[in-house]
């Protein structure tokens, strides 16, 4: 039987961070499912089609990995596609209150999937989208955060929002 994992987020945008963390995470697993999923508490800059796109063309040279996006409970989610495990991040110790938080509350309403955690390679350890999107807003350089398909994107949108 194949080992499923699901990666979730709301990848808005994807960044380097995210990259590192699905290339370590294809080879504990038999297939990988980066599922982008809209989290009300963000308001996204990018449609989930824009931030399919932008995994999709990341991440086409893995030929375990499937992109996808769901608007449901991640524990309905990850029984559909029937996966055994998710796959978080964690950066710091500011994000383990909030990770520990999601993964109990999804084993509390479901117990037969598992939350695992990787820790965050140390030079991505500080980068988040919103950081990413705060810096080209006001025109810093973001070519160490993001790949060159995703800051080409995420110019052409403000750039779109400024003419507005
Ligand atoms: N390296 C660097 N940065 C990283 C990273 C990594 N490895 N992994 C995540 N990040 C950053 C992201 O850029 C993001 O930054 P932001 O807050 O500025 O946007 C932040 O860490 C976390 O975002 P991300 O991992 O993309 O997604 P999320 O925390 O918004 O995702 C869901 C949360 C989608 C998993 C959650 O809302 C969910 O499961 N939703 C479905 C509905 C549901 O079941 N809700 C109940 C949950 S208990």
């Amino acid at each position: 039987m194949k080992r499923i994992a699901v990666y979730p987020g709301s990848f808005d945008p994807i960044t380097f961070g995210h990259i590192d963390l699905i290339e370590r995470a294809v080879g504990l697993f038999d297939w990988l499912i980066v599922a982008v999923a809209h989290n009300i508490q963000k308001s996204g800059l990018f449609t989930i089609e824009e931030r399919l796109d932008m995994i999709r063309e990341l991440t086409k040279d893995f030929d375990n990995v499937t992109i996808d996006a769901f608007d449901c409970l991640l524990v309905d989610y990850v029984k559909r596609v029937n996966a055994c495990c998710v796959v978080r991040g964690l950066r710091a110790f500011s994000d383990f209150e909030y990770e520990f938080q999601m993964a109990l509350t999804n084993r509390k309403l479901n117990e037969s999937h598992e939350t695992i955690f990787l820790m965050t390679h140390e030079s991505y350890s500080f980068i988040s989208s919103s950081l990413v999107k705060e810096l080209i807003e006001f025109g810093g350089d973001i070519s160490a955060f993001v790949p060159k398909v995703v800051e080409k994107r995420l110019r052409e949108k403000f750039y779109v929002h400024r003419e507005r």
